[in-house]
């Protein structure tokens, strides 16, 4: 059974109370917050604010995906916001083994996500230093777009590498994640499936979190 970390950008920001509410009453297991800065990835999203004012009703870590530019200058804001988990991208830090270090020694999860381009033997040097690998599966920017299909494949790749040195690394997958293609993800190896649009744009969001969680 995979985790599942409904993504928040797809939520109706008018009733952000409510849609936090829902996912406390969900099977969720974590809560997803996609962070751009209109530079990295080309839309703006929110920032710590936000977060903090999310974090005083979730009652289910909160896995925060940084889509900025030299995200480590705002890894303490991040963690006095409420993230537990704070994922940066390789493609934005020329310094990640430092970058890491420093989410880690604040006391958050450090996760590292990569960019449908990048290949997961990059990570070859960082993963034992890290708790969560984001394979994007989608280009970062928007939420409802399409799976991109070669994902598989690195979700199979990047278990070889965490089996065969016996780590202890999530796979998370985010971006395009259906009900109906979920099966295939967790079969290549996944250990957590973002899902923005098809939960928080479903009829019935509760239902939606328990189909995925059944699978
Ligand atoms: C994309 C974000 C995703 C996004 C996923 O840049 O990182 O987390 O919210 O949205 P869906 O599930 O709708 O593809
Ligand atoms: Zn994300």
């Amino acid at each position: 059974m995979a985790l599942i970390a409904p993504s928040l950008l797809a939520a109706d920001f008018l009733k952000l109370q409510a849609e936090c509410e829902m996912v406390n009453n969900s099977a969720a297991d974590w809560l997803h917050l996609d962070v751009m800065d209109g530079m990295f990835v080309p839309n703006i999203s929110f920032g710590p604010m936000v977060i903090e004012f999310v974090r005083k009703i979730v009652n289910k870590p909160c896995d925060v995906h940084l889509m900025i530019e030299q995200p480590a200058r705002y890894a303490e804001q991040f963690k006095n916001a409420g993230a537990d988990h704070l994922t940066i991208h390789i493609e934005a830090c020329p310094m990640l083994h430092q970058d890491i270090t420093q989410i880690k020694s604040l006391g958050m999860k450090a996760g590292v996500a990569v960019n449908p381009h990048t290949p997961v033997s990059l990570l070859s040097d960082i993963l034992h230093e890290v708790s969560i690998v984001n394979l994007m599966s989608v280009n970062p920017g928007f939420g409802g777009q399409k799976f991109i299909t070669y994902t598989l494949e690195k979700i199979r790749q990047l278990k070889q590498m965490i089996r065969e040195r016996n780590l202890d690394v999530l796979i998370e997958i985010d971006g395009g994640v259906t009900v109906e293609n979920a099966k295939e993800i967790i079969d290549a190896g996944a250990d957590v499936l973002v899902a923005g649009s098809t939960v928080f744009r479903a009829s019935d969001p509760i239902a939606a979190v328990e189909k995925l969680k059944a699978l």
